[in-house]
């Protein structure tokens, strides 16, 4: 299976392919596993054609210890693209191919979406994904490009910045792809002990069981009920817990009849970060 390293290449497989025939785009950086491979199939059935871009990208990693820690395994990588389809053309460039040698991030207005939750924790995160899933937009041109809910705050902010920079492609969301335990599927998840692993799990636990509170209780209660759960599993050192509105991202005092709302998490656990998200109604 080819793997493709410059925009030049790029661009010569690209104009090679049959005009207005779908084209699909899944982005991501790499340590590929079932999470992403669900994009993939849904990618290869919704497109005639399908670019997968592998690229680690610099300047939405707010420490250089994280940055370095991520998991290079290209190889492993292209054979799981290979045993989906055998007609992904897989995009895997350099910083300084993608950066041209300058590896910084544009600054973006994304409306306050980017403020809060990981925006607030992670210096910088969102300009960085701007940057690069713009660039990826421009340069592959795709009819589509498809992001997971696991990075739910991610796929809200791509569908802003598609629309404030009219760039014509649809941004397809696509549902959290988990373990069998209820752990989000994360390369992140890798770098746990078989235990802490098992204690991760409690996240999921967690957000369903504040599904069914949120039911019947106000907004404080579960937030206040969440929290001491989290309390209750010493592994697990929780940085932030909140219910936000699906579209806006605000975090809500109280529900509103129409309203529709996610609970969203943040947790450490053996110095690894994890977040994961659900829907609450
Ligand atoms: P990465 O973490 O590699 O994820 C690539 C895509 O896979 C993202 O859209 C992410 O939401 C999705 N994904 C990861 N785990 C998933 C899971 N368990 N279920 C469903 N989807 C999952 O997100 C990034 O890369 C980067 O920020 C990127 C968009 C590529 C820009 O650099």
């Amino acid at each position: 299976m080819p793997v493709i390293t410059t925009k030049k290449e790029l661009d010569q497989h690209l104009s090679s392919l049959p005009k207005n025939s779908g084209l699909g785009l899944v982005p991501t950086m790499g340590a590929l596993h079932l999470g992403h491979a669900a994009l993939v199939e849904k990618a290869i059935m919704e497109n005639r054609f399908v670019v997968v871009s592998i690229f680690v990208n610099p300047t939405q990693f707010d420490t250089k210890e994280d940055l370095e820690k991520y998991p290079d395994t290209l190889e492993k990588d292209v054979s799981l693209l290979a045993g989906i389809s055998g007609d992904i053309l897989i995009f895997a460039p350099t910083a300084d191919e993608i950066y041209n040698h300058k590896v910084q991030s544009k600054t973006y207005d994304f409306e306050g979406l980017d403020k809060i939750m990981e925006g607030a924790f992670r210096n910088g995160h969102f300009n960085g994904v701007g940057t690069i899933v713009e660039t990826l937009l421009l340069l592959i041109k795709p009819d589509r490009a498809y992001f997971g809910e696991k990075d739910f705050q991610q796929l809200r902010i791509i569908k802003k910045l598609v629309e404030k920079n009219n760039i014509p492609v649809a941004i397809i969301g696509c549902p959290v792809i988990r373990e069998p335990s209820g752990l989000a599927m994360s390369s992140r998840n890798e770098r746990l002990s078989e235990i802490l692993r098992k204690e991760a799990s409690s996240i999921y636990k967690i957000l369903q069981a504040a599904k069914v509170e949120f039911g019947t209780k106000n907004v404080q209660y579960v937030k206040d009920w969440a929290v001491r759960q989290f309390e209750n599993h010493p592994d697990l050192k929780l940085e932030y817990f909140e219910i936000s509105d699906i579209d806006t991202l605000t975090p809500i005092q109280r529900k509103k009849p129409k309203g529709k709302y996610r609970a969203f998490v943040a947790v450490y656990i053996g110095g690894v970060r994890l977040i994961d998200n659900i829907a609450l109604n």
